[in-house]
Order: structure tokens, then C-alpha cells, then sequence
């Protein structure tokens, strides 16, 4: 059995006493045995790894430079994030690949560095609705699983999670079915078993895109979702707990 891990993507959503307060909500009503991790904006790491010392809720970042260090004006690097307690760094979210341009090769790249510094890549992958109705869904994130596994390589899904996002259910209300969600899932897990068998039972696969307290357990119930990654709802400290108390 995979144990349920739940990953709060706070975007670019915060200020110093929301911060104090969200995380004070989390703390006080999420109860394992869930994985939580809050992901809040790179300025606010230092106060939530205050806050979070000695909770059971683990801190992560948001995005990070492939590079170490030196001149690379506005990067945040990994010793960076290690230095403030992170465990978790989400990589290629749609918004840093649509946005911001990210490619495949830099994601791989942060992610081959990730893995080297000892925290957990959190993988995100997902088609736009257009992709979807050309009936492309399948090619698409497996190209964007391929171009991480054929750089990385298999071994280092030892300790890497990758989160199924469906560009059309981020932030619209339009959330995937469970059924919608499995298909892919079960995929991703195939694609991954065709190099390693054993790793692609184990790696974490997160469902995100439009989760909440409502929808949470019967995603969450499908056989290859292992938990969510929540934009959202993560705002909301009790529809937060109600969604780890889902995965429960
Ligand atoms: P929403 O939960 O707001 O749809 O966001 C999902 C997401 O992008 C999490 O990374």
C-alpha cells in the first residue's frame, strides 16, 4: 500500500499573518497517518519553516533553478531550499511551463538537481483541454514523463512523486471524474513500469485540478491515486484538512 500524501500549492498567494494563520489552521487539524506538505510563495519559507517545526506537516517549494549558484539574477537554488527545512520541490507545473516557458529539458534538468540534493521532486504533468479533445492526452504526458525518465533515469523515482494535472481542471471547477483521473494514473504507472516495475508501484501519483473537500474521497478511492495536489483549497485550512482527512 502507497501511503496518501497531500500537497498544498499555495501559487502566488500570501502575506505574513495569512501565512500564520493558514498554517495554524493546518497544524491544529490535519492528523496523520496523511503526508502533508505546504508549498507556500519562496519569501515566506523561512516563517512556515518556523511555524512548522516540530509539526507533522513537511514544507516545500514551489519551482527552483537547475543551477547551484552565482549569477542567475532572481533564482532561488536548492542549498537555498534545503536551508530552509524544504523536503519537496514541484517541477514543471503547467503554469511555469505555459507562463514562464519552461521546457521538458529544464525540468528534467531541475529535476536530476533535485533528486541530487536529497529533497523530493513533486512531477507535474497534464494536457490542455485542446489536447484532450484531439484525443492526445496519452502522447502528451507520456512525453512529458519521458523527457524526465530518459534524463533522470528510472532510479530516480526511488524518490520522486509525480502529479497528474489536467491543464483544463486547474482552477476552472472543471475537475477530472475519478474515472477520468484513473485512466491517466494507471498509465503514468505503466509508462513507469515498462523501466522499472517495482519503482512504479511505489511512486506517488497526486491527482490536482479544482480538488476540494467534496470531491476529495472518491478521487482519492481510485486504485492508482495516491492523493492531491491542491491549488485552491489549499487556502482554506479546513477545506484543506477536510481534503486530508479524505485521503484518510
Ligand atoms: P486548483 O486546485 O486551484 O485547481 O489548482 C491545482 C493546481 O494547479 C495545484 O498545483
Amino acid at each position: 500500500m502507497r501511503a496518501k500524501l497531500v500537497i498544498a500549492n499555495w501559487k502566488m498567494n500570501a502575506d505574513k499573518a495569512m501565512l500564520a494563520k493558514l498554517l495554524a489552521g493546518y497544524v491544529a487539524a490535519i492528523k496523520p497517518p496523511v503526508k502533508a506538505v505546504a508549498c507556500p510563495p519562496a519569501p515566506y519559507l523561512a516563517q512556515a519553516q518556523q511555524q512548522l517545526e516540530g509539526s507533522a506537516i513537511a514544507l516545500g517549494a514551489q519551482n527552483v533553478s537547475q543551477f547551484e549558484k552565482g549569477a542567475y539574477t532572481g533564482e532561488i537554488s536548492l542549498s537555498m531550499l534545503q536551508d530552509l527545512g524544504c523536503e519537496y520541490v514541484i517541477l514543471g507545473h503547467s503554469e511555469r511551463r505555459s507562463l514562464f516557458g519552461e521546457q521538458d529539458t529544464d525540468i528534467a534538468e531541475k529535476f536530476v538537481a533535485t533528486i541530487a540534493a536529497g529533497l523530493t521532486p513533486v512531477l507535474c504533468v497534464g494536457e490542455t483541454r485542446e489536447q484532450r479533445q484531439a484525443g492526445e492526452t496519452d502522447s502528451v504526458v507520456s512525453s512529458q514523463l519521458d523527457a524526465v525518465v530518459n534524463v533522470a533515469g528510472i532510479k530516480s523515482f526511488e524518490k520522486a512523486v509525480v502529479a497528474y494535472e489536467p491543464v483544463w481542471a486547474i482552477g476552472t471547477g472543471d475537475t477530472a471524474t475519478p474515472e477520468q483521473a484513473q485512466q491517466v494514473h494507471k498509465l503514468l504507472r505503466e509508462k513507469l513500469a515498462e523501466s522499472d516495475a517495482d519503482i512504479a508501484q511505489r511512486v506517488p501519483l497526486l491527482y490536482g485540478g479544482s480538488v476540494n473537500a467534496e470531491n476529495a474521497e472518491e478521487l482519492f478511492a481510485m486504485t492508482d491515486i495516491d492523493g492531491g495536489l491542491v491549488g485552491g483549497a489549499s487556502l482554506d485550512a479546513s477545506a484543506f484538512a477536510a481534503i486530508c482527512a479524505a485521503a484518510n
